[in-house]
């Protein structure tokens, strides 16, 4: 069995979509799901699931293995950011190379890096008059939104489009694509 981990910080609409897409396969599970916030949706949802949830603060992420060493003891395979919005530690990075990969909600490389996350990425898009946007999956460096490409869907942006109606599209992309590549990606491993 394949074992992924999920870090999120978000309503862990993605997280969710993920899990179900993977209950079918009986060669892979969603072992662990990581959180920086106790208010964060995901933790319901993780529930919900039956996942079990590590929450940890900022101290023991950055200046401490103790993530890390639960990843390893706990053999996992894929690390899966889904709305993670902390950079990796380059510890972390390096435990698992090519190993880690994030959904972005644009189409890097533009509209990435720090601060570039969830609605002000959609705010940008709308600002800036693109006639696209869409997603992005990619492995994880130590810089934000750097990483390999591994896929990319888009979707049109109208003059008439508000931030909302972009994050809703982009959205649709993210449950439609992200569950399908993380399981061609594990089934490669
Ligand atoms: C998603 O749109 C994801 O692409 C974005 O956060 C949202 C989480 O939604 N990630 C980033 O902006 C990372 N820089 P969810 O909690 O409903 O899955």
């Amino acid at each position: 069995t394949r074992r992924i981990a999920i870090f999120a910080s978000g309503s862990g609409s993605n997280a969710e979509k993920i899990a179900e897409h993977l209950t079918n396969s009986t060669d892979v599970e969603i072992t662990l799901i990581l959180s920086n916030s106790p208010k964060a949706g995901v933790i319901d949802r993780a529930r919900r699931l039956h996942i079990p949830v590590l929450l940890f603060d900022r101290t023991t992420f950055y200046e401490s293995s103790r993530v890390i060493r639960l990843l390893q003891e706990q053999q996992i395979d894929l690390i899966v950011l889904a709305g993670f919005m902390w950079l990796m530690p380059s510890e972390l990075v390096q435990a698992f190379p090519n190993r880690i990969i994030n959904i972005h909600p644009a189409l890097l490389p533009k509209f990435g890096g720090k601060g570039m996350y969830g609605h002000f990425v959609h705010e940008a898009v709308v600002a800036a008059g693109e006639t696209e946007s869409g997603i992005t999956i990619h492995y994880v460096n130590e810089r934000y939104d750097e990483g390999q490409v591994i896929f990319q869907a888009r979707c049109p942006v109208t003059p008439t489009d508000s931030p909302e109606d972009v994050a809703r599209n982009v959205q649709k992309l993210e449950h439609e694509h992200y569950p399908r590549v993380i399981a061609d990606l594990v089934a490669a491993l």
